[in-house]
């Protein structure tokens, strides 16, 4: 039996939650994977009316589950960054979720801004560092409101918190390519035995510390990869290449910043907010799986929000539990309903969010099984 906490949070989560939830309720049912799941009621609604964020009741409650799937979270009447930074955040930190696990695929139907685009040019992971660099919250203000006034937020990287990172890249892409090579690769690499590649996203040129640290711990990782070619790529040309040549990547490995940045600007390639889910991962304790588009308060309660990231977030949930033939069912439902939907962006799906998410169901069970 798995326990799932359930957390809707605020304006169109819970509406996209319910979509995930339906479509998590036929597939597990069909392949006999018994699961719980447990509404939390953790959002800014109820900081406002309690004054709690995330409770220390909350916090052990959520460590008793297998996994979280979370809506999202930021209310309009609360300042921005006291929910982000005392749930979301707290969440990664405080469960260790050391990766934050962000698939880029175009899929067929979807309308992406690059010109030329299609699934099989845009089709890739990116692998962000979740819980250090500058994320990790140390820095100081000096001499404030003065013309004296100076400021700092440290990077603060250890060679252990790279190093599980970096693994963990490298991994994926064994993952992904344990059936046939990254198509990506020449037919001379295939010859030679590569089966995919791990780009290392940075700044050596600049951040001479941290990307010394970082750029030292890939070529030592890469060492027990001898089949994963291994590429070093700065931040500023990966999101030119993500533009003018995503086919080029596989798998991208890079710290928390930088990844924060280039998934939105991936995600964006990938048909935007509608449609990118994102997983909080600690291999070995409660992983979190959430669409990355936010709360878009000018939608709430319309029907009307893409349900597809949260569909997308459920798949990487299954997955990550192990049930990998029901994930893949479930991606291919997606699939399916995309292909007859209008669009990718609310109010213009062609669909309400609701009948997309029985629209899914009915695909589930008028399937075969893999
Ligand atoms: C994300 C978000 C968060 C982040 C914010 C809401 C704190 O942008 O999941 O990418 O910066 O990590
Ligand atoms: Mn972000």
């Amino acid at each position: 039996m798995h326990k799932i906490a359930v957390i809707g949070g605020d304006g169109t989560g819970p509406e996209v939650v319910r979509e995930g939830l339906k479509a998590l309720d036929v597939i597990t049912k069909k392949y006999k994977i018994e699961c719980q799941f447990e509404e939390m009621d953790i959002n800014g609604e109820r900081y406002l009316k309690t004054g709690d964020i995330l409770t220390d009741n909350d916090m052990a409650e959520l460590k008793t589950c297998d996994a979280i799937y979370l809506g999202a979270i930021g209310h309009p009447d609360v300042q921005p960054g006291i929910l982000e930074r005392g749930i979301l955040l707290k969440l990664r930190f405080d469960l260790e979720q050391y990766i934050n696990y962000r698939p880029v695929k175009l899929y067929p139907n979807v309308e992406s801004p690059i010109k030329g685009a299609s699934p099989e040019t845009i089709d890739y992971v990116v692998i962000r560092e979740n819980t250090g660099g500058l994320y990790t919250g140390v820095g100081s203000i000096e001499n404030k409101n003065t013309p004296q006034e100076v400021a700092t937020q440290s990077m603060i990287y250890s060679y252990t918190q790279v190093e599980r990172c970096i693994r963990f890249a490298f991994e994926t892409v064994k993952k992904r390519h344990q059936k046939a090579p990254w198509k990506g690769l020449t037919a001379d690499e295939k010859a030679n035995g590569f089966i995919g590649k791990v780009t290392l996203c940075g700044k050596t040129n600049v951040l001479t510390y941290v990307f010394d640290l970082w750029e030292r711990v890939f070529n030592d990782v890469a060492k027990d990869y001898p089949e994963v070619i291994t590429n070093y790529t700065h931040v500023d040309a990966v999101c030119v290449h993500m533009i003018e040549r995503p086919e080029t990547f596989d798998v991208i490995v890079t710290s928390n910043m930088f990844g924060d940045i280039i998934t939105d600007l991936a995600a964006v390639t990938q048909g935007g907010m509608g449609v990118a889910a994102s997983g909080n991962i600690n291999p070995n304790g409660v992983s979190m799986f959430e669409p990355i588009g936010g709360t878009a308060p000018s939608f709430t309660g319309l029907d009307q929000i893409n349900p597809m990231a949260a569909i997308g977030a459920a798949h990487l949930m299954l997955d990550h539990l192990g049930y990998f033939e029901a994930a893949n069912e479930l991606e291919i439902a997606k699939i399916k309903v995309i292909k007859k939907m209008e669009s990718m962006l609310a109010g213009k799906m062609g669909f309400k969010t609701s009948e997309i998410g029985n629209m899914i169901s009915d695909e589930l069970c008028h399937m075969d099984p893999n």
